[in-house]
């Protein structure tokens, strides 16, 4: 069936307490558009802990600093619906810019856990306009639910930090990664991969399995993580941003490998920056 498209805040609220006021839990996975299977896994998971299921669609300017970033980003909302109809969600909420930020808006939310470091050291503001949006995004739509995928640990991290502050009414449900079948991680991203980068992408998750290969037999963080920087930017395909290793749960650096620290890495492609994680 096809979903509800709805565009305004006040039709999104109508929709949602329709459904709780019949009793339904609501969830709700927010999205940029440019769906792929790991947005999908992501409706399958909110249609998993809920009764009634809200996909958004907003490609957010406040958390782009690169205009051609931005401008770029790919936007497709006729089959972005179609895949959304195939999974049976109930409802896409498609704000415009001026209905999530009105002429007078002029408030922004700073997270300060989880920045300065990893994404945040290298986009600058980008989590802030991340914050500002998802904080928008859970008090319009009032669902029970909100799903992200780990790809993005340093958002999840950043986003369970501030509803646990905000004391916001909502339980964030983590998914894991979704890659394809050589290994690279699902991203709306990858569809601007020339032809022949798409087929280098996959060596990005390689070297970080290298890394937790080398971890596991005992070599340092240092030269694991040495070692695979090199090997990746050796024939000047990649160019490296990050590749760290930090404590999944509080974020900080390790020095050591430990239960739950995972591996964090971020590379520049051609014109595309890519960004990958794993448990070691
Ligand atoms: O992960 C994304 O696609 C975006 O950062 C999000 C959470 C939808 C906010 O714009």
């Amino acid at each position: 069936m096809k979903p509800d498209v709805v565009r305004t805040v006040q039709e999104i609220r109508k929709h949602v307490q329709k459904q709780k006021l019949a009793g339904k839990s609501v969830a709700l996975v927010p999205t940029m558009g440019g769906l792929h299977e790991g947005h999908l896994s992501l409706i399958k998971k909110a249609q998993e802990v809920a009764d009634y299921v809200v996909v958004s669609i907003f490609v957010n300017p406040k958390q782009f600093n690169n205009p051609d970033d931005l401008n770029s980003y790919p936007s497709d909302e006729a089959t972005d619906l179609k895949n959304i109809e195939k999974l049976g969600a109930d409802v896409v909420f498609i704000p415009s810019v001026k209905e999530m930020y009105p002429d007078a808006f002029a408030t922004d939310v700073k997270v300060s856990a989880g920045i300065d470091i990893l994404c945040d050291a290298h986009r600058p503001g980008h989590f802030g306009g991340v914050a500002t949006v998802v904080t928008k995004l859970f008090l319009q739509v009032g669902a029970d639910f909100a799903c992200f995928g780990e790809k993005d640990f340093q958002q999840l991290f950043i986003i369970k930090r501030l509803v646990a502050d905000l004391n916001i009414p909502i339980k964030i449900v983590p998914a894991p990664t979704v890659r394809e079948e050589d290994g690279l991680a699902m991203s709306s991203r990858n569809a601007r991969l020339s032809k022949s980068d798409r087929q280098i992408a996959p060596q990005l998750q390689a070297a970080m399995q290298a890394v937790k290969t080398n971890l596991h037999k005992g070599i340092s963080i240092e030269q694991a993580c040495k070692h695979a920087w090199n090997s990746l930017e050796k024939d000047d395909h990649f160019k490296v941003e990050y590749l760290e290793v930090r404590c999944g749960e509080k974020m900080v650096l390790m020095d050591k490998p430990s239960e739950g620290c995972r591996l964090f890495a971020a590379a520049w492609l051609g014109g595309v920056r890519l960004i990958d994680n794993i448990e070691i």
